[in-house]
């Protein structure tokens, strides 16, 4: 089987995959890094997301073999230690998760949005598309709010 090396979380992985493995099957089955969750498997519910080379993606939708030499980050990567990235830290003060499924996937969307736009409007979070079952959106929506304000996350 082929060797595929990559970048996750900060350290250098090789691991025995199928070329055409969905990264996601390698990093949960593989690799045991279950923060990212499968939800649907074809790209729609984004319970997945996670960054590579420090943009948003759906490892569900990526083959191991285009992650090769490339830096996977999931949420397991995401606090520095045992500091918690501002956006965890909001999630935390907003009491945003209720079954947790997707929180994951939404802490890195959430991640990736800040980024791009350090002060996201309504009409900014309202592009988000992950998809929550227990309807967390309001303080998914507050939360991101308040990491905003806070002006820390890079
Ligand atoms: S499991 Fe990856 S987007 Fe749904
Ligand atoms: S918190 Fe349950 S699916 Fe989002």
């Amino acid at each position: 089987m082929p060797t595929h090396t990559f970048v996750l979380n900060g350290q250098p992985v090789t691991v025995d995959a199928p070329d055409d493995m969905p990264l996601l099957w390698v990093l949960r089955d593989k690799l045991g890094v279950t923060g990212p969750k499968y939800g649907c498997g074809v790209g729609v519910c984004r319970a997945c997301t996670s960054h590579l080379d420090g943009q948003e993606f759906q490892p569900c939708t990526r083959s191991v073999q285009d992650c090769e030499g490339r830096t996977v980050t999931t949420i397991e990567g995401l606090a520095d230690g045992d500091t918690l990235h501002p956006v965890q830290e909001a999630w935390i003060d907003c009491d945003v998760a209720q079954c947790g499924f997707c929180q994951p996937g939404q802490i890195m969307t959430a991640v990736a949005l800040l980024r791009r736009t350090p002060n996201p409007t309504d009409a900014d979070i309202d592009q988000i598309q992950n998809i929550c079952r227990c309807g967390s959106y309001p303080r998914i929506r507050e939360a991101i709010k308040r990491a905003a304000a806070g002006g820390r996350v890079h």
